[in-house]
């Protein structure tokens, strides 16, 4: 199997420090404001970005604990399959969260919709392109079962020490 390395291009600033309270996702973090700080190197690329109003962001979610391949997810009350789920604490506990772009100073964004940690080292952005990211006739599997989304985070699958970085285990 081929083996990849890859670096940071840079990391999130964002107004929540431990899972417990933090959105599950970012459409329902409306107010979330916070900054995406890239290496001063990528700015250059930020070229254009600004006419987009999102963008997404591909993350790695540093402070996950190691996976289970089932998972009882945040919205709901029985194991399900992981790769059925969002939740953070994966083989590769990658992010992809859908953002506001509320401007681009340098190299730094001002992004609403945060759904992700202070300190959230950003592998990727993308902008978001209706025409091209959204589906019609979708189904959802379980989550269409559930009623209420409008849950925020607990600990279940945060590193037991909050500093701990799972890439170090
Ligand atoms: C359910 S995940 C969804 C993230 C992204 N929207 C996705 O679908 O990949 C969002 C939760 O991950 C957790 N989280 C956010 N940043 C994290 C990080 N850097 N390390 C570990 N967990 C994180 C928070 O508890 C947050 O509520």
């Amino acid at each position: 199997m081929v083996q990849i390395a890859c670096a940071p291009i840079g990391v999130v600033c964002s107004p929540f420090r431990q899972a417990a309270g933090t959105p599950i996702q970012s459409s329902q973090a409306a107010g979330a404001l916070g900054t995406v700080v890239l290496e001063p190197r990528y700015a250059d690329g930020l070229a254009d970005l600004a006419g987009f109003s999102h963008i997404i962001l591909l993350s790695y979610l540093h402070r996950a604990k190691p996976y289970s391949l089932k998972v009882v997810p945040y919205l709901d009350t029985v194991p399900r399959g992981l790769f059925a789920t969002r939740a953070p604490s994966r083989p590769n506990p990658i992010g992809l969260s859908i953002v506001k772009l509320l401007g681009i100073e340098g190299h730094v964004l001002t992004v609403e919709g945060l759904d992700l940690l202070d300190g959230t080292p950003v592998l990727d952005i993308k902008p978001y392109f209706g025409d091209f990211d959204r589906r019609e006739d979708v189904r959802c599997g379980w989550l269409d079962t559930v009623r209420e989304r409008e849950v925020v985070a607990d600990n279940r699958f945060a590193a037991a020490n909050s500093e701990e970085n799972y890439a170090s285990k």
